[in-house]
């Protein structure tokens, strides 16, 4: 659902028109019009509001113990946000697993804030006037590694075991379909309706789709993250819900991650 929230207006519209202009062009035309709005729209990006909303909700004292979360180590020393997300998933030893950004933070509410999971999964993601502040924290945390050089280690046993789980998973056919990832995403110049699938088996399309989440959704009038991304491949997949932090979900992650890694990290970005 379109919400009409800041400068969604004007870029809704200009898609719209976009799109139904598009079906008697090719593709190419589409997509390099959608790049042109993405741009002009980049100094006015509604992200920002989920971003400032995060940061808010990272130094506020919340949760049974009545603490922010400014103590919450995300991989760079505690309270450390700069450059956090461009190396993660990462292996914590307090918690001896491998951990991407949101089961880094569930684990911070539950263990420091004294949150309960249900509660700091109230609302995984977003849908209107339920707002989520997994989704607004994820956007914060990843906007403050802009600029910043993917490098997702491999350095740790466990590392590599989550790496290996993912590349397995990607090409892991499955479901009604008997699709995999690569199924969808294993192929040059695949297309869905308008929507180009990304070759992810390929350096440069791995790099763009990771670098560029979370991202404002115009379509939807929200901030999505990598996390919700994959919960609607999932969905394409026919797959079951994936579940929320669980070793598929962290695996599939260090997989996309890490072939990113050298790419510099711009998000929370723009997207249809
Ligand atoms: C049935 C086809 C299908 C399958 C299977 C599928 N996806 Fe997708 N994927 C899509 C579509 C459609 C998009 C959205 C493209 C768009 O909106 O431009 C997408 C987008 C993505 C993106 C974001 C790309 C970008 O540049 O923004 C990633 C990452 C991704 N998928 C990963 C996966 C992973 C990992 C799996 C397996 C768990 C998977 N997908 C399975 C169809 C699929």
């Amino acid at each position: 659902m379109m919400q009409w929230r800041g400068g969604a207006l004007m870029l809704g519209a200009a898609l719209v028109a976009v799109s139904v202009g598009a079906q008697a062009q090719s593709g190419g035309d589409t997509i390099k019009k959608i790049e042109e709005y993405r741009q002009a729209l980049a100094d006015g990006n509604p992200a920002d509001l989920w971003e400032a909303r995060g940061e808010d909700l990272w130094k506020q004292k919340r949760g049974p113990k009545n603490v922010s979360l400014e103590r919450c180590d995300l991989g760079k020393g505690p309270g450390v946000v700069k450059g956090a997300y461009a190396e993660l998933p990462r292996y914590f030893a307090d918690a001896d697993r491998v951990m991407d950004l949101e089961s880094r933070l569930l684990h911070c509410m539950t263990t420091q804030q004294g949150m309960t999971r249900a509660e700091a999964l109230k609302v995984p993601f977003g849908d209107g006037e339920k707002r989520s502040d997994m989704e607004a924290l994820s956007a914060y945390v990843a906007g403050e590694s802009r600029g910043v050089k993917m490098n997702v280690s491999q350095a740790h046993a466990k590392e590599r075991q989550a790496y290996a789980l993912g590349q397995k998973l990607f090409y892991y056919r499955g479901g009604p379909h008997d699709f995999a990832c690569a199924t969808c995403h294993g192929e040059a110049n695949k297309r869905i309706r308008l929507q180009d699938l990304p070759n992810l088996t390929e350096t440069k399309d791995a790099q763009k789709a990771y670098t560029t989440w979370p991202a404002y959704r115009v379509s939807q009038g929200e901030l999505r993250t990598m996390q919700w991304r994959l919960n609607d491949c999932f969905r394409q997949q026919r797959f079951p819900f994936l579940e929320f932090g669980s070793d598929t979900s962290v695996a599939l992650l260090t997989f996309l991650a890490r072939n990113a890694n050298g790419a510099e990290f711009n998000a929370p970005a723009i997207k249809r």
